[in-house]
């Protein structure tokens, strides 16, 4: 077919209620639906969520020049350890060990704290946080989340308390903070260990203490996507020595010295240049918060008043990295699904992201393992339906931010004028 005849027949052209052109419809070079609102950025650039943060390049080539000329690449660096304190000082904890991820940063923890049999978390996380328990034959007990904070709902723990629960695994999902004194309750009361995967919550405080000194451990992530980034990179953080030198052992195959294994380990060491990256991201973490935070009240300003969509709010008087923006769609109010107003936004080449659809309890093994988990899941099911993750970060500006929600409201705007255009027809019939 001649490639302008076909670019036509591709081409719909709609008008809604006031007679505005709406939509156009068109495929794109990979074949895939794209919907010219008027609003497609001309630059043909397209928006992700979790585009990095890059920092001070030249701070950054200055260090990697230094590794190079040191030939020092890994195995507890110089950068490592100037990095580990760093972290240990900014969270205010006595022990930090970074890895080379979260997930490994999780699994060595796990087996630190000697976690087996059922260990309760929540299913609304990234998948990651259920694997690092099942990776070592431990039984991930899904638990609901309280549907006003997103986080592991305390009230629901108990009861999911068995003789083989070993532990508690919280949660900060998006940087908030979970339930932390009431869990801490109820694992002294239960004598279980208490972790908290905090992969998210790098640079927030709860109750003005900063995340990393909650439960027995937590473990940040550093991947590419995180407001502060080490390439790939995790952390352990703790107050407890016991812990910690376990965790420094397990993290380099058990060595005590060389030639000297005492304990079962594994390779969970962060590389010279990655410690890099994360020192220099460091040192641009405030800059960065203050860019999120810009971008959350620019979100808020824009999305104010929209019907049916609510953006995820932070509490302000806490320290807080605004690195997620989480909008919930009310598709009763707001007239559209969330799947539709996804597909607008990405067909304008904004990779908006369903965090964390389905759930983990959805996801293989669980699925088959926990087929009916979904029933006593009802408020992990609705956030995995309704939520939108939109693009944020340096690479986002106000302009980008005002398009980006121009978006959104055209999809409600076209909603309600369809919605508009039913009521007109189902009258006259
Ligand atoms: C909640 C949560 N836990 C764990 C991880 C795993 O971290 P990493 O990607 O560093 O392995 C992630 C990753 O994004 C995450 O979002």
């Amino acid at each position: 077919m001649p490639k302008e005849l076909d670019k036509r027949r591709l081409l719909s052209v709609e008008t809604n209620d006031n007679g505005r052109l709406s939509s156009g419809s068109i495929l794109n070079r990979s074949g895939v639906q794209e919907r010219d609102s008027g609003r497609m950025p001309k630059s043909g650039r397209s928006y992700h969520v979790g585009r990095p943060n890059i920092g001070d390049r030249r701070r950054l080539m200055e260090r990697i020049n230094d590794i190079l000329d040191r030939r020092w690449l890994t195995n507890n660096g110089p950068y490592v350890r100037e990095f580990e304190e760093r972290i240990a000082e900014l969270v205010g904890v006595k022990h930090c060990v970074v890895v080379c991820n979260g997930t490994v940063g999780l699994e060595i923890a796990i087996r630190a704290l000697g976690l087996e049999g059922e260990v309760i978390l929540p299913a609304y996380t990234f998948v990651a946080t259920a694997h690092a328990l099942q990776w070592q034959q431990i039984t991930p007990v899904f638990c609901d989340i309280d549907p006003e904070t997103c986080t592991i709902d305390p009230h629901r723990v108990e009861e999911l308390i068995t003789p083989r629960t070993s532990g508690i695994m919280g949660v900060h999902l998006w940087g908030r903070p979970c339930a932390v004194e009431a869990l801490s309750d109820i694992a002294d009361r239960h004598g279980l260990r208490l972790l908290f995967d905090a992969a998210h919550a790098f640079g927030c405080s709860h109750n003005g203490q900063m995340v990393g000194g909650f439960g027995d451990a937590e473990v940040f992530s550093f991947h590419a996507t995180k407001f502060v980034n080490a390439f790939e990179g995790g952390a352990i953080v703790t107050n407890s020595d016991e812990l910690a030198r376990k965790i420094r052992l397990m993290k380099n195959f058990g060595f005590v010295a060389d030639d000297d294994v005492r304990h079962i380990g594994t390779n969970g060491k962060m590389a010279e240049i990655s410690a890099a990256m994360g020192l220099t991201s460091l040192e641009s973490m405030d800059h960065f918060m203050e860019i999120n935070y810009r971008n959350y009240q620019m979100y808020g300003q824009e999305l104010d008043g929209l019907p049916g969509i609510r953006l995820a709010a932070y509490d302000e008087s806490e320290r807080c990295n605004y690195q997620y923006i989480v909008i919930e769609v009310d598709e009763e109010v707001a007239g559209t699904s969330r799947e539709e107003l996804r597909g607008l936004l990405r067909a304008n080449r904004v990779r908006a992201r369903r965090y964390f659809y389905p759930g983990c309890h959805r996801m293989e093994p669980y699925k088959t393992l926990f087929p009916d988990a979904g029933t006593r899941l009802p408020y992990t099911e609705a956030a995995g339906d309704c939520v939108i993750v939109l693009p944020t970060g340096t690479a986002v500006d106000g302009d980008d931010i005002r398009m980006i929600c121009g978006i959104i409201r055209d999809g409600l705007d076209d909603a309600a004028g369809n919605q508009k255009r039913r009521t007109r027809q189902s009258t006259r019939t």
